[in-house]
């Protein structure tokens, strides 16, 4: 490492974090998307922020990513009228992902029939998926093997996802019942080779922001093994893992990334702010980076055998 790199990364180890992220913060955005400074920020993420802070939740919320929603209604039109689309979540936690899912793109093809399943490693999570039932500003997640994180949705978004969720007279809210329909739910580990003969093969599946806490070495077997679940000519959703991990795996595959909608998708998310602090924060997208099309993108299509 040159000895102005040893300095810099000396300096910031000896200053207490808070003080270094809050002069970060408080620097104009255009000089943090300057060259020098998105230079800066890989090295204090790689140097000290990649590392440190690895830890699973169940974390989940409706309608958590529109714009990705959007794009994945939009590529229905490859589906003939009136075919069975395979939709796995994987990593699903309480079902929000898929329910929110299930919503948007049945609505977009409501001639189409869904098959969708979600997995989660942890069996009290899945059967809070199942049930379909959530207490607004609590999270449902209690009893899981992990952290519960926030609550799947708050008082104040419940006019909004009406059309996903009713209030029963308890105050509790449920998942409509068009939506619960044809989806099942299994407890299983996306890292075990059997995950293919739980589910089988996909035309959608979802692995968002469970592969980030992990080791490299048990992300990459996982990312591996969920590859294999998707159809040629099928879509691949891959959010909250390591960019430099995904993009390594994902550029010499046969998953070409989707450009569509790739800025708003990639900064939809407001848990994925905090960069270069927070550990499941997302680098600004830069056009000029080597690979920038994987690299930026979350949805990615299977495109041979
Ligand atoms: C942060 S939640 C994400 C939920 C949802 N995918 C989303 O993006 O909103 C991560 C979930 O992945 C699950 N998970 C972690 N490791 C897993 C594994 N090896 N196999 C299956 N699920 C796993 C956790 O139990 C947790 O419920």
């Amino acid at each position: 490492m040159p000895s102005n790199v040893t300095n810099f990364t000396d300096v910031i180890r000896r200053t207490p974090r808070k003080l270094c992220r809050a002069v970060w913060e408080s620097i104009p955005g255009p000089i943090v998307k300057t060259a020098p400074m998105r230079y800066t920020g890989k090295l204090i993420y790689r140097n000290f922020t990649r590392n440190v802070l690895r830890v699973q939740s169940h974390y989940t919320h409706f309608m958590r990513n529109p714009p990705l929603l959007d794009a994945l209604a939009s590529l229905l039109t490859d589906f003939d009228k009136g075919s069975t689309l395979r939709l796995a979540s994987i990593g699903c936690s309480t079902g929000a992902e898929l329910y929110s899912t299930l919503h948007v793109l049945r609505r977009a093809r409501p001639d189409l029939t869904f098959l969708a399943q979600g997995v989660d490693i942890s069996s009290a999570v899945v059967e809070i998926a199942r049930r379909g039932i959530y207490r607004p500003d609590a999270p449902a997640a209690e009893d899981g093997l992990y952290q519960a994180g926030r609550a799947e949705v708050s008082s104040k978004d419940i006019d909004e996802f009406r059309g996903i969720l009713e209030t029963l007279p308890d105050g509790t809210l449920r998942v409509h019942e068009w939506l619960r329909e044809n989806s099942s739910w299994w407890t299983a580990d996306a890292t075990d080779k059997s995950l293919l003969d739980v589910v089988g093969d996909q035309d959608i599946v979802l692995a968002n922001n469970f592969m980030g806490p992990m080791e490299d070495p048990l992300a990459e077997a996982c990312l591996r093994n969920i590859m294999r679940l998707v159809k040629p000519g099928g879509l691949l959703v891959v959010e909250g893992i390591d960019t430099d991990l995904k993009t390594r795996i994902l550029m010499p595959s046969e998953f070409k990334p989707v450009l569509s909608r790739q800025e708003d998708i990639w900064t939809a998310d407001p848990s994925k702010r905090g960069w270069p602090w927070v550990r499941w924060s997302y680098e600004p997208l830069d056009r000029n980076e080597e690979g920038w099309q994987f690299r930026y993108s979350v949805i990615f299509r299977r495109v041979s055998a």
